[in-house]
């Protein structure tokens, strides 16, 4: 482990800082036309957030790789490029942890260097949020006045040409979410206390995201569904692709606690299958299996494998790391409904004593952890 740092560090930095470099690096890669205010092309744009797939890319007598950030279907991310270039709104909709707020925040730092725009829908969430408010203090002193008036991250981004980001927009009241729909279709916003009228530049829009397990957007106005084109966002496909993912994020958190990553890679793979199982209600061998309430998702995984790898930087033992795994799963499954207990212990008694049956240690020995799992 590394030495106690004194220095303060920001917890999560934005994307446009984590990754400032490649974002100058792809701006140079390729100089072709960019939409209005846009500060990388749409091809780049989409390189940024799939990755390079490995390949060098040169520019400037420099080369570098880009990271795969989003893993997923690369048409999608094309088609919501080609939405916001459109400028017609965004809508990512998803189950929970499917990483629709990270691609939203990707597509915005890659798009405007700027993905701090952002208004995270609640009920509480007032049209004022949308729009603007007050100063009061200013107000009082100088009446309505330029000066006095609050922009809304929204009136911000059409000040500016940004993307402005909506998360969980289906939590707002209906009336609220209404906000928009003026803005949308104007594209500009009027302020009747000042007698003015705020256009919105070119490159300005909106990204907003929305929960499936929410108030669904059905609840949303027809003429605002209207005005945004829908991608629905599905969690990972592919069981080796989400395995390096979860590898991947675990590393990255673990390294923050200046250690390696101590959780192995057969480990790593038993958990991601026991997630997919769980949450497709169908193994990878087709056995079929009750699917808890819980979401079972990619983010929940990669809490899960980043918990035993910082136990295991912290606890260090001579206990196997996997030992701590069906407790990890328990917690997960019963976030939602504390019965689904009997779900899990039911997977353990038919899937894993299957497994176990067969020649993996590593099945075997978390068939005999079942008691771990007994209330
Ligand atoms: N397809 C994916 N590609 C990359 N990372 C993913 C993917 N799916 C899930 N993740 C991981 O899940 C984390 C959480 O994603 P995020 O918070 O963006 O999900 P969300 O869909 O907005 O969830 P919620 O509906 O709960 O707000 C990401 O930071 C990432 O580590
Ligand atoms: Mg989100």
């Amino acid at each position: 482990m590394t030495k106690q740092k004194t220095e303060t560090v920001v917890q999560a930095p934005p994307p446009e800082q984590i990754y400032a470099e490649e974002l100058a690096h792809l701006a140079k890669w390729d100089d072709g036309q960019r939409p209005p205010n846009w500060k990388l092309t749409p091809k780049a744009v989409v390189v940024f957030i799939v990755g390079s797939r490995g390949e060098a890319l040169r520019a400037g007598g420099h080369t570098m790789i880009i990271s795969e950030k989003f893993v997923g279907d690369r048409a999608l991310v094309e088609r919501c490029v080609v939405t916001l270039a459109g400028e017609r709104g965004l809508l990512l909709v998803g189950e929970p942890g499917t990483a629709k707020s990270m691609l939203s925040e990707l597509l915005a730092a890659a798009i405007s260097h700027d993905s701090s725009l952002t208004i995270q829908g609640t009920a509480g969430t007032a049209e004022e949020h949308f729009r603007y408010g007050w100063n009061y203090s200013l107000l009082i002193a100088k009446g309505p006045h330029p000066e006095a008036l609050v922009p809304s991250p929204v009136l911000t981004a059409m000040r500016r040409g940004h993307l402005a980001r909506v998360e969980e927009i289906t939590r707002c009241l209906p009336e609220v979410q209404d906000a928009l729909v003026s803005i949308l279709s104007d594209r500009r916003l009027s302020v009747p206390e000042l007698g003015s009228l705020e256009p919105a530049q070119r490159g300005f829009n909106v990204i907003a995201t929305a929960n499936l397990r929410d108030k669904g957007v059905s609840e949303m106005s027809a003429a605002l569904k209207r005005r945004f084109n829908f991608e629905t966002i599905a969690p990972i496909s592919d069981l080796a692709r989400e395995t390096d993912l979860v590898r991947r994020r675990a590393k990255q958190i673990v390294a923050e606690a200046g250690a390696p990553l101590g959780v192995d890679d057969a480990v790593l793979e038993a958990l991601v299958t026991v997630f997919r199982d769980l949450r497709l209600g169908r193994t990878v061998e087709g056995w079929s299996v009750e699917k808890p309430t819980s979401v079972m998702s990619t983010a929940e995984a990669v809490a899960v494998a980043s918990s035993m790898g910082l136990a295991a930087t912290y606890f260090p033992s001579d206990k196997d790391v996997a030992r701590l795994l069906p407790e990890y799963l328990l917690g997960v499954v019963m976030k939602d409904e504390p019965k689904d207990r009997g779900k899990l212990l039911a997977y353990w008694d038919a899937t894993i004593k299957r497994r176990a049956e067969g020649d993996a240690r590593l099945w075997k020995s978390l068939h005999e952890l079942r008691r771990s799992l007994e209330a």
